[in-house]
């Protein structure tokens, strides 16, 4: 059964040829089916992904947590759900072994479980910090190192939902963007190691969608008992307990599953995929980006000028996307 949380795209856009791919080419012509892990596949992003890659012919092991998620996943057809909290290292052995047992190898790897943690710095517990990287960012390391056996079998790919938040920086958005740049390094470190094994690595950037996301943060605050009161930023605090977390103003995430059935159908992978709602979104994420690149180059003995700037630029758009 599709609940509202299913994706658009899902549901119109694919059964009516409008994003054909060469993933349905590749399978048409005999090929195996290929099959990819989603992690956190129960909602947002994650459900999106899991229902358009199968409607697009994948085998499509989903991960999630709740009964009621499993079951609402098994019924979507070329989809297993698989029980998987990126935080147990027991749950994400037996998914290995669940899917050693599938006999289809794993030919992608989709790193998406995610939570934000969002609170000033100096006012978060450390138990809260960890949370965040717990899921965020040793969730990554610890699934793909599982399932790396099977990803250089299949010279498949592993591709992580990272974030524009892994390059603009916000207050009180410490602990999520602190993850989210964590996961840049995870990508590109990752991505040299597993060049030799023929494993290509991307990272997936994507703007504001609509998800369950901030809702989630917010009631885990609540429930964790962060207040405004006593809070040397007791007004804005206030307002973000307050502020309206359905994200309704965000449209849905298809064009971010999109991408990733893009990525993953690419012959040659980006290592970064920006996918983001308006142009607003992608000017703040480059000039945080050129920001950053300014604050270094300034005020060091050997700073570059200008024209040296624009020179490694041309250069760097000379030598395209790694
Ligand atoms: N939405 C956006 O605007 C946006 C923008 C940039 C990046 N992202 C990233 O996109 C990814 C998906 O988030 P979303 O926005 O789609 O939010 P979402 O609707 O809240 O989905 C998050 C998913 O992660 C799962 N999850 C949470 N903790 C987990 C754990 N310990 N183990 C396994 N799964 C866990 C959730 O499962 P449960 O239902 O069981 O909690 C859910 O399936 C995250 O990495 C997020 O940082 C989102």
């Amino acid at each position: 059964m599709l609940t509202v949380r299913t994706c658009i795209i899902a549901v119109l856009g694919v059964s009516a040829g409008l994003f054909s791919t060469p993933a349905r080419a590749l399978q048409a012509e005999g090929g195996p089916q290929r099959a990819v892990l989603v992690t956190g596949a129960s909602s947002g992003i994650g459900r999106c992904t899991a229902e358009l890659l199968a409607s697009e012919g994948f085998f499509v092991y989903a991960g999630a947590r709740s009964e009621a998620d499993l079951a609402e996943l098994n019924a979507i057809e070329n989809v297993q759900a698989v029980r998987l909290d990126v935080t147990s290292p027991d749950e994400i052995a037996a998914a290995v072994e669940t899917v050693r047992a599938g006999g289809r190898g794993l030919y992608g790897l989709i790193n998406n479980a995610g939570v934000a943690v969002i609170a000033p710095l100096i006012e978060l517990r450390e138990e809260d910090l960890e949370f965040q990287f717990d899921v965020n960012v040793f969730g990554p390391y610890r699934v793909t190192k599982a399932f790396a056996p099977l990803l250089i079998e299949s010279k498949g790919q592993v591709l992580t939902t990272g974030s524009i938040s892994g390059f603009v920086v916000w207050g009180f958005g410490g602990p999520y963007t602190m993850s989210k740049h964590a996961v840049e390094a995870f990508t590109d470190a990752l991505a040299t190691e597993l060049v030799p094994f023929g494993v290509r690595v991307s990272v997936l950037e994507p703007g504001n969608y609509r998800s369950e996301i901030m809702s989630n943060m917010r009631q885990r605050m609540l429930d964790r008992g962060y207040t405004a009161e006593g809070s040397l930023y007791k007004d804005r605090l206030t307002g973000l307990l307050k502020m309206p977390v359905d994200r309704a103003q965000y449209k849905e995430p298809d064009e971010v599953a999109q991408t990733f059935l893009r990525a993953l159908t690419d012959e040659h992978p980006k290592r970064r995929y920006m996918v983001v709602p308006s142009p607003d979104e992608a000017q703040i994420t480059i000039q945080s980006v050129l920001a950053r690149l300014v604050e270094l180059n300034d005020g060091q003995p050997y700073t570059f000028s200008r024209d040296e700037l624009v020179g490694m630029l041309d250069d760097a758009l000379g030598a395209g996307p790694r």
